[in-house]
């Protein structure tokens, strides 16, 4: 399988059974609903601490009640080491999302993030390996290559870490290469830079910057951009982190495996230029934002300035191909958070 055409041709003709963590969260939802699109069998494992479950309801309405009978959903915590257990019993392959994302939440409570995202890895690792699963693929963050100036980003080259979260990835990084070495487990880390796309959590302290941008925009309140705003970030749109997560958990290229992949588009774009995309492209269906203006306050502590991927390296071993511009996605994002904000009225409302 050379191709991610390949690939979505060999899933429909061969069902596994995949274990996707953080299932009711942003990009785990996104993933369960690519695969039960593709007919495979799914187990789902959360705790529901910054995932929901209408994600999941609404996954059931896209695929329909046959598809959704191929998933089952745990609820439990990475934490707990028999959940994962649990969870990984005749698993084929895994896709591990469930962590604490957040630079700033984890300044703010270091030890929850710590417990998450590296003893929750550890305990899924150890489970992954005595099940055992065929592959284990990670998120693992941009967020590692901390202060190392140099752009693009190339895999090989990290500086230090700005944040506490950003200990805990590279800290999954770490294992993941220990468990190859010492249980011959095959591994593969996928260092997401800014991903967007439906169900990405609008609401709470800790939101993503698009989701919680188009919401205040939507809904005409203040909208806070941090520093001068050219802060920058290669975004990058949910359907090429599921064409990555597919390619990364089926290929058959051995060197492929084992290693961490940056997966973004390798374009940059500014704060700046981020807020007038998504000014303009909600401009018609809400004129109020003609004379809309947005709000500089401080830095945000322990950002990058600047962000942006080689991704060379996955296109050439995994045969990645992005399919998504960050405007092109920011269209079908936008269509679905328009689509949302009705409906949280309507779950507000029950
Ligand atoms: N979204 C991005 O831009 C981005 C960038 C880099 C890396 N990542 C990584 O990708 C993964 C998914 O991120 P996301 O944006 O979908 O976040 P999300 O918060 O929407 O989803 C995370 C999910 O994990 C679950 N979870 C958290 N802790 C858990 C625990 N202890 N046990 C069980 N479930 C738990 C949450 O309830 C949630 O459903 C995370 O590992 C994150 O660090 C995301």
């Amino acid at each position: 399988m050379t191709s991610y055409q390949d690939v979505l041709q060999h899933l429909k003709n061969h069902q596994y059974r995949w274990l996707v963590t953080g299932v009711a969260g942003f990009i785990g939802s996104n993933l369960l609903e690519a695969l039960l699109k593709l007919n495979q069998k799914v187990v789902g494992l959360d705790n529901f601490s910054t995932g929901h479950p209408h994600n999941l309801e609404q996954i059931k309405e896209l695929v329909g009640e046959e598809a959704w009978r191929n998933f089952s959903l745990i609820e439990g915590d990475i934490c707990q080491l028999e959940a994962c257990r649990d969870a990984c019993k005749g698993v084929d392959y895994v896709l591990h999302e469930a962590a604490l994302g957040s630079v700033p939440r984890s300044i703010q409570d270091p030890i929850r993030t710590n417990e998450s995202n590296i003893s929750g890895f550890l305990n899924l690792l150890v489970a992954s390996r005595d099940a055992p699963v065929k592959r284990f693929i990670y998120a693992a963050s941009s967020s590692t290559y901390g202060d190392h100036p140099d752009l693009p980003k190339i895999e090989s080259v990290i500086g230090r870490p700005l944040s506490p979260y950003a200990v805990t990835k590279y800290v999954n990084e770490l294992y993941a290469e220990v468990f190859a070495r010492c249980y011959g487990m095959g591994t593969i880390g996928l260092r997401y830079f800014n991903v967007f796309g439906p169900r990405q959590d609008p609401n709470g302290a800790y939101a993503a910057v698009i989701p919680q941008w188009v919401a205040a925009l939507i809904k005409n309140k203040t909208l806070y951009i941090n520093g001068d705003g050219e802060t920058s970030r290669d975004f990058c749109f949910i359907e090429n982190v599921i064409q990555v997560n597919l390619l990364a958990a089926l290929t058959e290229n051995s060197d492929a495996v084992n290693q961490i992949y940056n997966v973004a588009i390798n374009e940059r774009t500014s704060l700046n230029q981020l807020y007038e995309m998504i000014r303009v492209l909600l401009l018609e269906k809400f004129p109020h934002l003609q004379h809309y203006k947005p709000e500089y306050v401080d830095f945000r502590k322990g950002d990058v300035r600047h962000s942006q991927a080689d991704i060379s390296k996955a296109v050439r071993m995994l045969g990645f191909a992005p399919t998504h511009r960050i405007n092109e996605g920011l269209k079908q994002a936008l269509d679905w958070y328009i689509a949302d904000l009705a409906s949280e009225k309507g779950r507000d409302a029950k």
